[in-house]
């Protein structure tokens, strides 16, 4: 091979390797990103999608959409006063990365963070002892009110 053409080759060669490297980048970052439904964000998801999950039951039955059902209204209840107390443990400093709605004031104000868990811990509780339907209204409302002015101060509202 003539030496020019020798160094066209290279040069191709090197310009493949520099174009995978880029293109490799690129799926780092799609790793990176995927990984961002994974681990602490994925266990944050469930948690609060079983929050949704026993918001929901309960609000149908309150709705009259399905028959009212007190054992299942305070095992509602008594899932998310169980898991509450975990909030804070879902959102090690810093884990707002990509779609994430975490917003960084949960860890500039981590005491009012941490409190809003408390709060829906307490009242979950009071709906897990509900002893009526009355009961289960009046603690399902206080509940869910703990749900709306945690995500009010620090979730993103895309809205
Ligand atoms: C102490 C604060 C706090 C409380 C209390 C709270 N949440 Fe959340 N919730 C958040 C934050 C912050 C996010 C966004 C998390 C993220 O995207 O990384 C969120 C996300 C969610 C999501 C979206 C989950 C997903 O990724 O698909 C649902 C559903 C939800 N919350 C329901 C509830 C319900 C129902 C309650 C009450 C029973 C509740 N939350 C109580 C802070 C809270």
């Amino acid at each position: 091979m003539p030496k020019r053409q020798f160094r066209k080759t290279a040069f191709t060669a090197l310009a493949l390797v520099a174009a995978l490297a880029v293109s490799q980048t690129g799926l780092a970052d799609a790793d990176h990103d995927h990984s961002a439904h994974e681990g602490i964000y994925k266990e944050r998801a469930d948690t609060m999608k079983s929050f949704g999950g026993a918001a929901k039951t309960t609000g149908a039955m309150l709705k009259g959409k399905t028959p009212f059902d007190l054992a299942k209204a305070r095992a509602a209840g008594q899932l998310v006063a169980d898991k509450a107390s975990t909030i804070p443990a879902l959102f090690p400093e810093g884990t707002n990365a990509g779609e994430s709605e975490a917003l960084p004031i949960i860890w500039q104000d981590w005491e009012g963070f941490t409190a809003a868990a408390k709060l829906l811990g307490e009242r979950a509780g009071v709906l897990a002892a509900a002893e009526d339907q009355a009961a289960v209204g009046a603690a399902f409302g206080a509940m869910i009110k703990a749900c709306g002015g945690c995500h009010k101060t620090y979730r993103l509202d895309k809205d």
